[in-house]
């Protein structure tokens, strides 16, 4: 199995359009040991020919310049990629598929029935769809029952219900429900390896503990530092877990959730904020992860598994 990161960064990216703190402005700058990044997105693959993309972003089409397995390989038109997998319905998840409205059939898009409901109502991009290519959409199970999306059938996909947060536009959001956000195990039957995949993750229960231990390498919420890091900065009133991210530092924070993990487990933050001072490599934040043996993800890292 193949895991390509498409973009590493959270919603807005890295550097945000707006954004003045000292990462953006550095990173600007052209500031050693900061890397632009785009938003969150990640794609998997069996063979490394056929892909699945997991989230669309809304940096999805520079994404795909830079990604040659995306690119058309025989007749007029066509994609390596064959099919989304959405984990939510956030703006950073799900604007790329415009972007998308280009391909000669409707695509198979995987989701959640509230992320399918949040996508046909307060956000209707998949009605929208019809009026290009058309959705083919596939209901992702939240029992723990395996599915098989294009481009990847070959591999085990599972799903588990996260408390995390829906967008600020879904009726859910201060009222989540199963299937808002969910973490994904994908395994190769091949060869048994097994990668669990939570951008957006408020809480480690034990069932996503679970998850995490039995995993080879898993790929998680890398938002924030601290749990008022957009507070301390003036940017927001609302804490991480409000939000829907735990953040890394402090008690019960991801650094610990981590360390609890059996040692050969491949541990990547994904999904990281341009605020998070872990972006800087020659912060003492980053070091501390590096001691961990937390490694940050960034945009065309490859794991094979
Ligand atoms: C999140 O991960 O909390 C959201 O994607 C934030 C956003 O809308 O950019
Ligand atoms: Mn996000
Ligand atoms: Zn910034």
């Amino acid at each position: 199995m193949k895991i390509r990161v498409l973009g590493s960064a959270a919603g807005g990216g890295f550097p945000q359009w707006n954004c003045n703190c000292a990462n953006c402005r550095g990173v600007r700058a052209g500031q050693a040991g900061l890397q632009r990044r785009t938003q969150s997105s990640i794609a998997v693959s069996a063979d490394g020919a056929k892909w699945t993309l997991v989230n669309a972003s809304p940096d999805i089409l520079q994404q795909f310049q830079q990604f040659a397995g995306t690119w058309p390989t025989e007749g007029l038109r066509g994609c390596g990629i064959e099919s989304v997998v959405l984990v939510d319905a956030q703006i950073d998840h799900t604007t790329g598929l415009y972007m998308l409205r280009e391909k000669g059939s409707p695509w198979p898009i995987w989701t959640t029935d509230p992320v399918f409901e949040d996508l046909t109502r307060g956000n209707p991009i998949l009605h929208l769809l019809e009026h290009y290519c058309g959705v083919d959409r596939q209901p992702v199970p939240l029992d723990g029952r395996s599915f098989h999306p294009q481009g990847s059938a070959s591999l085990d996909w599972r799903a588990m219900p996260l408390l995390s947060a829906a967008p600020p536009y879904s009726p859910h959001r201060g009222n989540p429900v199963p299937g808002d956000n969910i973490g994904l195990t994908v395994i190769d039957p091949a060869s048994g390896k097994r990668v669990f995949y939570a951008p957006g993750l408020a809480e480690v229960d034990d069932a996503v503990f679970d998850a995490m231990s039995s995993a080879d390498c898993v790929m998680v919420d890398g938002t924030f530092w601290t749990d008022d890091e957009m507070i301390s900065l003036g940017l927001s009133k609302k804490r991480a877990r409000d939000i829907g991210h735990l953040a890394q530092s402090g008690p019960g924070g991801m650094i610990e959730q981590l360390s609890r993990l059996p040692r050969h487990v491949r541990r990547v933050l994904i999904h990281i904020n341009n605020t998070n001072p872990i972006l800087d490599e020659s912060s003492a934040e980053r070091a501390a992860l590096t001691a961990a043996g937390i490694e940050v993800a960034y945009d065309g890292m490859e794991i094979a598994l």
